[in-house]
């Protein structure tokens, strides 16, 4: 975003108020990022609440956000996991409004977070939080979990890990970890045909498919952005 935005963003939160506005511009100024500042992210056509501590939505997660939403039946049920501010499980409900869509988290900040976002959200580690009604009955389960390679966290850019937590971004010596703990429980969850969407990046489709077929899963898809970078991979349970 360009500074004049940025400025533009800190006087509009800061209401008039120019103590506040210079408080608000030393937070940013010190790297903070500025969803923590403002308190606001935009999603899309969404405009989500993000406290401070909380994942700030990227952009690049849209196109898994559309395609989850495309797998969606109108009155079908949906699972976030991982959902930080709820930004994907917020773009499920507002795309399926009948559908039931729930998201997991293990920080108490993020569910708090989510719910405050209108999001049905639910602490603990990927599917243990998820309602027993919903087992065996998904029709889609969507996620961005930590999938950073360890070593290349330190290739985040340079205030990333100053201000988030490593938790958010740490997948792992090759950055599957949580991807493939994501995998090997979903079909506890999805209904037959329902899908899984993942977000991945670097050389983790070719990690993944042999698990992916190994729990059952067919029909993968796996997308790019306009510069080439793998960007997400979709699979249907058989
Ligand atoms: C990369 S952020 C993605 C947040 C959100 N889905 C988004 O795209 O804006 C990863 C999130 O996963 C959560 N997380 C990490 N490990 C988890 C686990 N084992 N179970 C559930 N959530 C987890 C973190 O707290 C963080 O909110």
């Amino acid at each position: 975003m360009a500074a004049t935005e940025e400025a533009e963003e800190l006087i509009a939160r800061a209401g008039g108020d120019e103590a506040l506005l210079g408080v608000l511009a030393e937070r940013r100024l010190s790297g903070e990022p500025l969803a923590w500042v403002t308190g606001r992210a935009a999603f899309g056509d969404l405009e989500l609440r993000v406290e401070p501590g909380v994942y700030v939505p990227r952009w690049q997660s849209l196109p898994l956000a559309r395609r989850a939403a495309a797998r969606l039946p109108a009155g079908g049920c949906a699972l976030d996991l991982c959902t930080g501010s709820g930004a994907l499980a917020a773009s499920l409900s507002a795309a399926r409004p009948r559908a039931r869509v729930v998201g997991t988290d293990t920080d108490p900040r993020a569910v708090a977070c989510a719910r405050s976002n209108g999001v049905d959200a639910v602490h603990g580690d990927l599917y243990a939080p998820v309602p027993g009604e919903l087992h065996g009955a998904l029709d889609v389960v969507v996620a961005v979990v930590p999938y950073v390679p360890t070593p290349d966290l330190a290739l985040l850019p340079r205030d990333t890990l100053r201000f988030e937590d490593a938790s958010h971004y740490d997948g792992g010596p090759d950055g599957t970890d949580v991807l493939r703990r994501a995998v090997a429980d979903a079909p506890r969850m999805l209904r037959r045909g329902g899908s899984l969407l993942l977000e991945i990046g670097g050389e983790q489709a070719e990690l993944l498919e042999p698990a992916l077929a190994r729990y059952g899963f067919g029909a993968l898809d796996v997308w790019a952005d306009e510069d080439g970078e793998t960007r997400g991979v979709a699979a249907v349970l058989g």
